[in-house]
């Protein structure tokens, strides 16, 4: 469906309506363990996925001040790979919404890889959540992460941590394992104030609002996030979400 006064969708910007299945098949409802489930993007997605069916564990080291019903919480470290194990063995899908940032800043690249290759051998799909910076601002222009001359240098570390899993990690894991690494338009967190519109643009690693960076609430990242899980339209690749 198309905005009043938008121009026709190309393949890399489709502007999705979220259309909510009635009645889900119980072949339809997917495991799926959320590693951060309890952060700013991860609890949107639980709430999400839980909210249509889904059967949802959500790790993380605190337990959630707002817990939604019908999820398993688990707490504990994501840097220990038998607590990984445990969250992502028996999963349909797993999402990585971790943030390279604390503690898990030197570690952040490392425990995503350990977490692909536990998906992998779990064989369940993997999502990953990104950051805007590893898109492009058009086909084959460089991507953001090349200058990051506008960002303040403590950001810096996170943000490369952050793009070296689409630039490097995901594509060099085995064939086998089929992820989608989710960007979120520039203005994303926990500091925009952002409301369910019920509506997002999908765009693939060329941002939806190139010229200003676009947003989106982590309501309609959810929706989208949760419509790429149920849709599994896109393998190995990178698609973006703005408003
Ligand atoms: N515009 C942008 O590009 C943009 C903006 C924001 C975020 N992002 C992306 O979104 C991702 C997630 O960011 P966020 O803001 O949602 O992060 P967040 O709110 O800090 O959430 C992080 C989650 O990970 C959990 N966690 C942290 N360390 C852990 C550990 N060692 N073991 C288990 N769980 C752990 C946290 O819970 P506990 O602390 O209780 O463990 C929390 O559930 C980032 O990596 C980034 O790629 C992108």
């Amino acid at each position: 469906m198309l905005a009043a006064g938008a121009s026709p969708p190309g393949p890399a910007d489709l502007l999705r309506v979220h259309a909510p299945s009635v009645s889900k098949e119980d072949s339809l409802v997917s495991r799926i363990t959320v590693v951060g489930g309890t952060g700013y993007a991860g609890s949107a997605i639980v709430q999400e996925a839980a909210a249509r069916g889904h059967h949802l564990t959500a790790l993380s080291r605190s337990a959630p001040e707002a817990p939604t019903s019908n999820v398993t919480y688990v707490q504990g470290d994501a840097t220990d790979e038998a607590v990984l194990l445990s969250a992502i063995q028996g999963a349909d899908v797993v999402v990585a919404a971790l943030a390279a940032r604390g503690p898990l800043a030197g570690s952040f690249r490392d425990t995503n890889r350990t977490i692909a290759r536990l998906a992998d051998a779990a064989g369940a799909r993997l999502f990953v959540v990104g950051g805007y910076s590893s898109l492009r601002p058009a086909p084959g222009a460089d991507r953001f992460v090349t200058d990051l001359s506008n960002h303040p240098a403590e950001l810096h570390p996170e943000i490369l941590a952050g793009a070296a899993l689409i630039l490097e990690d995901l594509p060099a894991t085995p064939e086998t394992l089929d992820w989608t690494f989710v960007s979120p338009a520039q203005a994303f967190g926990s500091w925009v104030t952002g409301e369910r519109l019920g509506r997002y643009r999908l765009g693939d690693e060329v941002a939806v609002q190139p010229e200003d960076g676009g947003a989106i609430s982590a309501a309609d990242y959810a929706l989208g996030f949760v419509d790429l899980i149920e849709h599994d339209d896109h393998h190995r690749a990178q698609v973006n979400l703005g408003h």
